[in-house]
Formats: C-alpha cells, sequence, structure tokens
C-alpha cells in the first residue's frame, strides 16, 4: 500500500522541501496531542507530566487510581496545556478503540502515543500460573499492540502535517533493560518485554515509508512503586547498586525527558531504536572488577 502523501520534493533540490521547525524551544511538543497509558502512576506518570511541560496536550490513560490520574492531568493543566484522565483497560480492544474515538472528538486526533501501561507479576518459574503468564502478557504485550495499531491507522490516515511535525505520528513503547537482560523469576515480564523491543522494530521497519516513527525506551531500575522493594532499604540499595555502574536510582524524570526528546522533532530520523536509560545496567556491572 503506498503512503498517501508524496514526498517526491525530497528527490528533485527544486522542488519545495518539508522545513524542520526550530529546535529545543523548551515548547517542542507545542500543538501535539499525546496518549500516555499508563499514566497515573510510576514513569507514566512522570513521562505524561514531561510531555505535557513541553507543551503537548496529553491523555492520562490509566486503569485503576483514578484520584492519581485526575492530578496528573491537573498538573498538566497547570502549565497551560490540555488534559483529561482516562480509564480504560489496554489488553481491552473495545476499550482501547473507545479510548481513541475520544481523543478523536475532544482533542480532534493524535500525534504521540507512549504505550507505558505495565505490571508485574513474578513467580519461580514452575510455580508461575497460567492466569500470572497471560496477565503480563496481556497487558505488556498485546496492550501495547492494540494501541499500537489504532495509532498507526490515525497517522496513516492523516499524514503529515509539516506546522505541527516532521512526520506523521510519533510512537514510543516503554520496554525495559530485561528486553535484553534474561530476568530469573520474572520469565512472564521478561518474555512480554522482549516481545514489545521486536514488535517495535516489525512496526517500524513497516511504517517508516509513511513517516511514522516507532522507537522504545528501555528503563533500568527507576524509582516507581513497580520495585518498591529494590530501593526502599538501606540494604536493598546496596544491593541495586552492585547492577548499577552510574552508582545511583533512576528518577521518572530520566525516562521523560528522553520521552519528550525521542517524541520531538530533535528525534526525527530516529526510528526502530531501543534507547537504554539505565545507568549503565546493560553494560554487564559483574564485570566491573575481574573477568
Ligand atoms: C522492572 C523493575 C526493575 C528494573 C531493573 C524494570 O523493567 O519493572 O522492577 O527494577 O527493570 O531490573
Amino acid at each position: 500500500m503506498a503512503p498517501n502523501f508524496d514526498f517526491s520534493g525530497f528527490q528533485d533540490p527544486t522542488l519545495p522541501r518539508v522545513v524542520m521547525p526550530k529546535c529545543a524551544t523548551g515548547q517542542q511538543l507545542k500543538g501535539q496531542k499525546a496518549l500516555v497509558t499508563g499514566g497515573s502512576s510510576g514513569i507514566g506518570k512522570g513521562v505524561a507530566i514531561g510531555l505535557g511541560q513541553a507543551g503537548a496536550d496529553v491523555v492520562v490513560n490509566y486503569h485503576s487510581g483514578a484520584e492519581e490520574a485526575e492530578k496528573v492531568a491537573d498538573e498538566i493543566r497547570g502549565f497551560g496545556a490540555k488534559a483529561y484522565a482516562h480509564e480504560a483497560d489496554v489488553a481491552d480492544e473495545a476499550q482501547v478503540e473507545a479510548m481513541y474515538a475520544r481523543m478523536q472528538e475532544e482533542f480532534g486526533g493524535i500525534d504521540i502515543l507512549v504505550a507505558n501501561a505495565g505490571l508485574q507479576q513474578d513467580a519461580p518459574f514452575d510455580e508461575m500460573t497460567l492466569k500470572q503468564w497471560n496477565k503480563v502478557i496481556g497487558v505488556n504485550l498485546t496492550g501495547q499492540f492494540l494501541c499500537c495499531r489504532a495509532a498507526v491507522r490515525a497517522f496513516k490516515k492523516r499524514g503529515v502535517v509539516p506546522e505541527i511535525s516532521c512526520s506523521a505520528g510519533k510512537i514510543i513503547c516503554m520496554s525495559s533493560v530485561h528486553d535484553l537482560i534474561p530476568w530469573a523469576g520474572h520469565v512472564n515480564y521478561a518474555a512480554s518485554k522482549g516481545g514489545v523491543s521486536l514488535m517495535m522494530k516489525s512496526i517500524a521497519q513497516e511504517v517508516a515509508p509513511y513517516r511514522i516513527r516507532v522507537n522504545a525506551i528501555s528503563p533500568g531500575a527507576i524509582r516507581t512503586p513497580i520495585n518498591e522493594d529494590a530501593w526502599s532499604t538501606r540494604e536493598a540499595y546496596d544491593e541495586l547498586m552492585k547492577l548499577i555502574p552510574y552508582k545511583r536510582i533512576g528518577e521518572p524524570d530520566d525516562i521523560a525527558r528522553a520521552a519528550v526528546w525521542l517524541a520531538s522533532d530533535e528525534a526525527d530520523y530516529i526510528t526502530g531504536i531501543n534507547l537504554y536509560v539505565d545507568g549503565g545496567m546493560t553494560l554487564y556491572p559483574g564485570f566491573e572488577s575481574g573477568g
């Protein structure tokens, strides 16, 4: 299927080109509409606020935690952007479709999807139930599939609007260092993130001709409720530091800044990458000495 717009101007220097907007105004995302799934807490909350600070209007999706999601939306409105909270289970096709329909109605479309909603249900492998497996794959992988598919449909339908962005749309899949690092006791989670990574790259390859950029951020240990056990006591924190060459835990804002940049035209021409934001967790820290 051919793209619904004509880029032949890029081949012929005598024809007008799409002009790159000025970079790094602090309002890099002004006028853009973003959806952040799982935006009521943790990394999603940080990213939703970061996008709002950069000028984007934001839909803050949540599954539980309505009050928190409303607070995030309030904070974003405080920056002068539009925002509202929307409850939907990303693993449910009808709920995802309804979420996009409302966004079309209220915001007039979508420019940025951050497919972030995710969870852990940990168990030793031989004790892991099918329910635990299905839940994690359903939210972390199928949920991203459903949200990415709806976003790509909207981006393809609309095409590039040069006044808004160089690309027809941007997707950021929230992956994990565990799309690369195997994780004993968390087989369902690692499998879901490994899946997210190749799903992201395959979508990126397929939709690049439509000027749709698809990337992933792969966070390391970020201070959020999902891994509270790993940072809330001195002993746990010291243990965690053995895995982080940079010797500090990450903060949601570390991920938010990366997401704003990846979603902005400053990152135009970047598609299909995993951006590891992990303080070096993927650098085989066991080899800091010895080997
Ligand atoms: C997990 C966290 C973990 C981190 C580093 C993340 O994807 O959700 O629980 O602390 O990876 O291992």
